[in-house]
């Protein structure tokens, strides 16, 4: 072939990169990989066969963990946990060090292996999958040399399993394990059935680097061997990142048990285009998009939103971009997209795709994009969509790219947030006013304007919605992996005396003129539906008042009343600001009539009931405080752009409120949520709801907007399981119960909303470390990071 033919057909020839170290190391373990348990390699009493996705072909046999090896690989995670804490920040800074530096040194081979394993290509394994799992582990190295410093009031969460998926096996290795053992955790990690080799290879290496036995565990096996490590009793954490549908088994399954958890689920991002963008660039970036890694990515922008006046062109710019797009062998560095992980995936793909032409959809793919051997899918366009066909709402996990047109920037916004998930989101406009305003009012954990699939280690990456909750990466992702020691310290509530049955008041007089207390809803005074009320009484059983006995109705109306009261969310920080000190204002104008009242519910002496209410109007203070000084953060990640990491309120918060301290522990939940732009409907002590009743008078004088705070009395267990089933409800604190907050856990899991549960300890509401602050904060809201590259 001569020059001139070259120059002629601009064709590629093959460029391939060697596999021989990466099948040598294979070789070695031909007779079947192991475990590593305590510092062990354990056979399997059963394996199964891993294969290569480009060929089909068994790649290497591994071993079916157990509920024996996950019961012995948690048992030395919990012998190695102590001495792995008492190392210090330093010392597991520098093991940190040591494994990032490992990683480097044999970048070249974990490329290739996951290459082999994964079926994705070897340029992005080479200069993504593998740099940024290095990255993470420098940067985490970082939070354990400062945490005696930074995180010094709180101690690591102790035994983590860990459960990830086999899209970015090693990456997500790196995600989950470098904050975990950065902060002094130990790990059960159980790789995907699909993709266990990059795991096993750091394990290796990380043995011949010195990591401390039972510091690091991996089981290898299927969801059956994921789900011995869930239930495993003595795992005080569950970090899961794979389908959404295992994501809410696995909040039923944790639920009540105390473990921690955090969710990064599936998603169906959008990707929008205003007619001012850069269209050449825009076209590139969602090759990247929704091609990178085959589109087996959770953040995958695959719904192209395009604004109307443009989309004939920029339709047919992508589709001539498309067939240039070259599919194959992925240890090819000039193949852009490689082979899809497993034959089941590649027949879901095809059949939602099928699916999708059946609902009305025109499909069009990459010519010449699939071969005999190997699972490949081509790249895939599929136009003439609607927003409620199955392909616009399922997360596909293929090459697969719906498209849809829009006229405005409000109806870009609502169809972008016109889904159940709400992890990314990109923006392409060449007017950063328009991107800027358009990215808050996007419902997703992360929003790249002018660029997309930007990930890195300082920049928190997580979910709103059903694309689950928590953070990995960032100061965000650290706190996943401690817990408060004040909270540690808590004990059960004790048992509550039983009341003696309700009698009048001795002293009564004349019957006083009826004060049956009612429902607050959408800042009006209400009835309850039912027409039922229930006395309260004091402790030697005196009837002190009525409340209404709220329900499902009553609920679904206050939910109704809090979506209404959006405007609060938007509200500035000094507005929120100011509402939280008029309240507190106004309570201390009626500090006697609520002593008083909290005196005669509880039967607490006046000095203590009045350093209650004294608390309370502090307390509204910490977080008229709080209101504007909890703010976001700019990363500098390396790229030439910053990264806004907004903290933004996660919407309706139902909060359920201990018998203790009736009125604190009512503000002490309520405060932080409005202060960071959420709305509540709020159920006060079942035993004490007075305070919180004569409280809604003091909200109707502080000017606080209808539908911010929502008050339904009731029966604790049945108004928390309605608010847990509600999916209009985004977060849901439950205080007071363990049977309240195992259930308040368990049904969450239908719209997987963000749940603070007590477990039945004791809170002492009077005591600032355990009862205010940033750890409250937190969860009152969600970390966006919003980036934005800039230059030429
Ligand atoms: P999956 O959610 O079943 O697998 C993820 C991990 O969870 C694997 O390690 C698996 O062994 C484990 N697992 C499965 N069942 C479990 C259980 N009951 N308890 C504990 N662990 C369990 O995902 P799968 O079946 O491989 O893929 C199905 C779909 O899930 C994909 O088509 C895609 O839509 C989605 N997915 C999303 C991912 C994401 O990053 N968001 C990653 C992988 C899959």
């Amino acid at each position: 072939m001569s020059v001139a033919h070259y120059f002629e057909t601009m064709d590629y020839g093959p460029a391939p990169e060697s596999d021989a170290e990466a099948r040598a190391w294979l070789a070695k373990h031909d007779k079947g990989f192991r475990h590593f348990i305590g510092g062990q390699w354990v056979n399997g009493k059963s394996h199964f066969d891993t294969l290569e996705p480009s060929t089909g072909k068994v790649l290497a046999k591994l071993s079916q963990g157990s509920n024996g090896d996950i019961d012995a690989a948690v048992k030395a995670a919990r012998k190695a946990q102590s001495g792995w804490a008492r190392l210090g920040g330093h010392g597991r800074a520098r093991y940190l060090y040591a494994l990032a530096r490992l990683i480097q040194r044999h970048a070249r081979l974990f490329a290739v292996i996951e290459s082999l394993d994964n079926g994705k290509t070897i340029r992005e394994t080479r200069d993504l999958d593998v740099p940024l799992a290095a990255r993470h582990f420098y940067y985490h190295a970082g939070w354990a040399q400062l945490q005696e410093a930074e995180f010094a009031d709180y101690q690591p969460v102790g035994v983590v399993g860990q459960v990830i998926p086999w899209n970015f096996p090693f990456l997500m290795l790196a995600w989950k394990l470098a904050p975990a053992l950065a902060l002094g955790n130990t790990v059960v990690l159980k790789p995907a059935e699909f993709t266990s080799l990059s795991a096993l290879l750091f394990a290796e290496l990380a043995e011949q680097a010195g990591l401390p036995p039972g510091v690091l565990n991996i089981v290898t096996g299927d969801g059956d061997t994921g789900a011995a490590l869930v239930k495993n009793k003595d795992v005080d954490k569950i970090a899961f990142t794979g389908s959404t549908e295992v994501g809410r088994l696995i909040r039923k399954e944790t639920a009540g048990t105390g473990k921690s958890l955090t969710l990064e689920l599936g998603g169906k991002s959008p990707y929008i285009v205003f007619d001012d963008a850069d269209i050449d660039g825009a076209i590139e970036g969602l090759v990247d998009a929704i091609w990178f890694n085959q589109g087996q990515v959770c953040c995958a922008g695959s719904r192209l939103l395009v604004q109307e006046g443009i989309a004939e062109d920029f339709i047919a710019r992508l589709k001539a971009r498309m067939a240039k797009l070259r599919v194959g062998n992925p240890l090819d560095k000039a193949v852009d997209m490689g082979a899809i992980v497993d034959n089941v995936q590649l027949e879901r793909i095809a059949s939602l795709v099928k699916q999708g032409v059946a609902e009305g959809a025109q499909c069009y793919q990459s010519p010449g994009a699939t071969t005999d051997k190997g699972f490949f899918y081509p790249p895939t366009l599929l136009t003439n969509v609607h927003p409620a066909s199955t392909v616009a709402r399922e997360e596909i996990f293929g090459p697969v790219l719906v498209t849809m047109t829009f006229r405005t920037p409000d109806e870009a916004v609502m169809l972008a947030n016109n889904t159940r998930y709400g992890l990314a989101a990109s923006v392409w406009s060449e007017t950063i006013g328009l991107a800027l305003d358009i990215a808050p009012k996007l419902q997703a954990g992360v929003v790249w304007v002018n660029s997309t699939n930007l990930f890195d280690a300082s920049a928190g990456f997580g979910g709103y919605r059903e694309s689950g909750f928590g953070r990995e990466g960032g100061r965000e992702g650290a706190y996943e992996y401690l817990k408060l020691k004040a909270w540690a310290k808590r004990k059960a509530r004790a048992v509550a005396k039983p009341l003696p049955a309700a009698k009048a008041k001795a002293d009564a007089g004349l019957p006083m003129i009826d004060r049956t207390a009612k429902l607050f809803v959408g800042g009006k005074q209400a009835r309850p539906d039912g027409n039922y009320s229930r006395p309260v009484l004091s402790p030697k059983g005196e009837i002190l008042g009525e409340v209404g006995e709220g329900n499902r109705k009553d609920i679904r109306n206050a939910v109704a009343a809090a979506r209404g009261a959006e405007a609060w969310s938007k509200a500035t920080a000094h507005n929120r600001a100011q509402i939280l000190y008029y309240i507190a204002e106004n309570l201390s104008g009626r500090r006697t009539e609520f002593t008083n009242r909290i005196a005669a519910m509880t039967g607490a002496r006046t000095a203590m009931a009045q350093a209650e209410v004294d608390a309370a109007i502090k307390r509204l203070f910490t977080y008229g405080a709080w209101a504007d000084k909890f703010e976001g953060d700019i990363h500098t990640p390396p790229l030439r752009g910053l990264a806004l990491a907004l903290k933004e309120p996660i919407g309706v918060a139902g909060v359920v409120c201990p018998d203790e301290a009736p009125l604190l522990g009512f503000i002490s939940l309520v405060a932080p949520l409005i202060s960071m732009g959420n709305r509540v409907v709020a159920v006060p002590s079942e035993r004490h709801p007075l305070a919180a009743t004569d409280f809604y008078t003091v909200l109707e004088t502080s000017d606080v907007p209808a539908g911010v705070v929502n008050i339904v009395t009731g029966d604790r267990l049945s108004l928390t399981k309605t608010l847990a089933e509600h999916d209009d409800v985004d977060a849901l604190w439950v205080f007071g119960s363990d049977k309240a907050s195992a259930e308040a856990e368990r049904l969450s899991s239908s719209n997987l909303k963000r749940t603070l549960v007590d477990h039945g300890l004791a809170t002492d509401w009077f005591d600032p470390a355990q009862a205010e602050g940033p750890v409250f904060l937190r969860q009152a809201t969600q970390v966006k990071n919003v980036w934005i590259p800039y230059g030429e």
